[in-house]
Formats: structure tokens, sequence, C-alpha cells
């Protein structure tokens, strides 16, 4: 019988698109999918290093399961991605149940290692940086390893590797290493193989995307120059391909060319993640981040004046070191003028490596909390405003399946990211286009019914 494999993946969408690739080359080599941990005969953690917290879970999570290694100690426990080449040797070192460690740019070695190690025991650590092949090499499979039934209409395709910022903060660039972008005709081959097999969206993925294709120059682009833009327009024209996402752009890499292709071309939706982390221009200056407020904010008003209904979401970090209380106030007005439709707040955390690490954390752990509980609550106060004006009109929705929560509705995304709740129609499948009329409305949800032109006996929603 075939060894069967279990992965737990933490941290950002990059990392689910590895874990989909490294699953798909597990499958490929052999190995079963377990259907949990307990079940595993090969335990894999996929690793997230962004804040000290998401590390203390992935190490909390691989401590617990110790037990399982107590009760059969042939099982294989593996690290692997950002905490693995963060901490590398020190996992083995403190945390003996582990067998192998495989860094950001060695994960495509993970079935050789896996047959290495059943046929002798021993510890593996390979954190060595790749180069570009061994990049490309990771990126072959895609959803080998869906379930039947598990099928999706939107699919993950990841354009580069790494980032060459170095925001002050941030530890990305030391764990994923420098900007690595493939080859614009791979990247369609793919988009083509998956629009082939049903796929309808995309959800484009890089560090810094809107760098793609820049061969890691951090100089800003002329307004006339984006092969980010380029590629944009290419996977625009696959025929079967119906809707485009992308994340996340630095805000310094969006100009003129990006945002006319973002705006103009049919299938890039109108919602847009810019991550800003700051409105105060002192503390964007210590970020390293190279743009101002002002400078933002004159993407995010030409992006709308030519996309009227635009949605924007961000990524903000509050309590950075020496962030006062009128630097907050000019977060949150920012955030407030925006008017985002989501927001990802974070409280600064100090990475190993990082220049901002060199600065105190002076900003006391409570101010932090205050400061992310009244961003969330201006949040939470001004998608719920959105959501309700929304309510009898009727937006387009991919129709993904059935709704968690209860099964008898399925739910979807709007062009503009909102999640929408209807009713289940018996020859509905996944991946149809469905027209929804919105009926009901929270912070999180629209909820509402097909609509179906020149018919009003449509059953109220619940
Ligand atoms: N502390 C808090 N938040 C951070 N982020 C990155 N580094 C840190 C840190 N040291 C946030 C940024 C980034 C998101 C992915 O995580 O907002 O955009
Ligand atoms: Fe980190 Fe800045 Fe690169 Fe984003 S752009 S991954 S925040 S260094």
């Amino acid at each position: 019988m075939s060894q069967s494999f279990y992965l737990r993946t933490y941290g950002c969408q990059m990392n689910a698109r590895d874990s989909e690739a490294v699953t798909a080359a597990m499958v490929a080599a052999g190995f079963a999918v377990a259907p949990d941990e307990n079940g595993a005969d090969i335990l894999l953690f996929n690793t997230c290093s962004v804040r000290d917290q998401a590390e203390r879970k992935a190490l909390g999570k691989i401590g617990i399961l110790k037990s399982l290694k107590r009760e059969r100690p042939e099982r294989i426990f593996g690290v692997m991605g950002c905490m693995a080449q963060n901490l590398g040797e020190k996992l083995v070192k403190d945390l003996p149940h582990v067998d192998f460690v495989l860094g950001t740019d060695q994960m495509h070695r993970l079935p050789e290692v896996v047959n290495k190690l059943l046929e002798k025991r021993d510890k593996l650590v390979f954190v060595e940086r790749g180069d570009n092949g061994d990049f490309r090499g990771l990126l072959q499979g895609h959803r080998a390893h869906r379930e039947p039934g598990g099928e999706s209409c939107s699919a993950f395709v990841a354009l580069m590797r790494g980032c060459n910022r170095h925001c002050s903060y941030c530890i990305v660039p030391h764990v994923r290493g420098i900007e690595r972008s493939r080859p614009a005709q791979e990247i369609i081959d793919e988009c083509e193989r998956l629009a082939d097999a049903g796929v309808k969206e995309l959800m484009l993925l890089g560090q810094n995307i809107a760098a793609y294709g820049l061969d890691g120059s951090r100089q800003v682009t002329g307004p006339g120059v984006s092969p980010f833009a380029e590629l944009l327009r290419m996977i625009d024209a696959v025929k079967g391909i119906e809707r485009i996402r992308f994340t996340s752009p630095h805000p310094l890499f969006f100009n003129d060319s990006l945002i006319e292709a973002a705006t103009s071309l049919p299938k890039v939706c109108e919602n847009i993640h810019l991550p800003v982390q700051s409105g105060s221009d002192r503390i964007l200056d210590m970020m390293n981040r190279g743009y101002s407020r002002k400078g933002y904010m004159d993407i995010v008003g030409k992006l709308r004046s030519r996309s009227p209904g635009i949605t924007f979401s961000t990524d903000v970090i509050v309590g950075f070191p020496t962030e006062t209380a009128g630097d907050f106030e000019d977060t949150r007005s920012l955030l407030n003028e925006v008017a985002f439709d989501n927001s990802f707040i974070f409280k600064y955390s100090p990475r190993t490596g990082t220049s901002a690490a060199k600065m105190t954390d002076d900003v006391p752990k409570k101010i932090k909390e205050e400061r992310n509980a009244i961003l969330l609550s201006d949040l939470k106060q001004r998608v719920a405003m959105h959501n309700q004006r929304l309510e009898g009109s009727v937006l387009e929705v991919i129709a993904e399946g059935p709704s968690k929560r209860d099964s008898s509705r399925w739910c979807g995304r709007s062009r503009t990211n909102k999640v929408m709740v209807f009713q289940n129609s018996p020859d509905m499948s996944v991946g149809d286009f469905v027209d929804v009329l919105v009926k009901r409305s929270t912070f999180a949800t629209l909820f509402g019914v097909v609509s179906m032109p020149g018919r009003d006996d449509m059953a109220p929603q619940t």
C-alpha cells in the first residue's frame, strides 16, 4: 500500500499555491493524500514567518502532534516553507521529532527527500537558495490532488517568487529571496491548460506582482512601462478564462500603464488589493515604502475615475515603532477616505534580520490592540453600509458550490469580490455564471436569489 501524507498550510495564498504544487508532485510520485493527521504516515507543514504569531502557531501545532510520533515512531515529520527557511537547523534541534526541513527554494525536492527517509532514517535540512529552474520546476503540478467532486472554477497562478523591495518590517525578502519572474509564455500555457480544465477565474500571485518582468529592478518604472500590464493583456486573451484577479501590487509599481490595463481589460475584476501599510508620511518613510500618502491617493483616484464601481482592499500595520496617536489618525483617515471594502489589519511584530527590528518596538501591546480594534470597527461599520446600499441590485456571481454553513444554499463572489449566498437551483453547476438579486446583507455577506428577468415571484430569502 502506498504511503499517505497530510499537509497543513499556514500563511498567504502563495503558500497555498506552493502546497498545491508539492501535493501534485507527491501524488505523481505515488503517495496518497490522507484524510487527516491521525491517518497519515507522513506529516507535512508548509509554514509562514511573516509575523511572530504565524511562527508560534505552526510551532505550537507541530509540538502538539509530537504524540503521533510517539505512537508510531516511523511516522515522518517535515517542515517546509518560510519558517523552515528562517529557522533551518534550529527546527530539528529544538523539535527532535522533526525529520526534515525544506526551505522555500527546495520544496520541489519533497518526494525525493521523503523517499530517502523511507529508505534510511536521518535528519535532513535543505535551505540552500535555488535557481530559477528549481522554482519553475516546483510550479508544474496543479490541482492534481483534488478529490472527486472537489472541482473548482478558480485557480492560483504564481507569476514570480521573492521580493526586492525590503520594506523595513518585512521578512519576506529574507525567506523567499530575490525576485524571479517566470517567462510569459510558460504562464500563458499554464492559464490555457487551466481554462481547458474548466477554470474560469484566475488569481495571479506574486509578492510584488506589479514588478513582474522587471528583472528585480528596484527602480520606479516610467509611466509607460509595465511588463505586468503586458502580461495581463495576454492573459485577458486566453479563451475560457472569464475573470482575472491579482495580488499583491506595491503602489510604487502601479504606474499609468498598469492603471490603464487594470481598468480597461474586460476580464480584470473591479477589485484591487493595494497594500498601504500606513497613512502617515513619516511612518511610510520609516517603513521604506517609497511613496507618500498623496502618491497612494493619486493611484486610487485614477483607478476610481476610470472604473467608478471599483472596490479596494488593503493591508495595514498598526503600532510600527514610534507611531504616535497622530500617525494613527492619519492611517485611520486614509482608510475612511479610500472607503476600503476590506482591510487586513496587523499589529506590528519585529522580525529578526529586518531593519525595523533594530528600532525599539516602543508602542505598547495594549495601544496596538486598541488601534487594531478601532480600525476593525470602522471597517465593519463602513462595509455594512456599502453592502446595504447593494440591496435591490443584481450582481453577477460565479457559482462556487454549497455554502459551508448551509448546503441548501450556494455561494460565490461578485467581480467586486463580495461574498454572496443564494438559493440552490437544481440545474446549477460549479462554474456557472448567475445573476443574483441582493435581498439582505451583513457586513460579511450578501444574501440573495437568482435573478430571472421577467419573474417577480422569487421567494424571499431569510
Ligand atoms: N509585523 C506586522 N505585520 C507585518 N506584515 C509584514 N510584516 C509584518 C510585521 N513585521 C504585514 C504587511 C504585509 C502583510 C502580508 O503582512 O501588512 O502586507
Ligand atoms: Fe514585504 Fe514590502 Fe516585499 Fe511586500 S513589498 S513582500 S511588504 S518587502
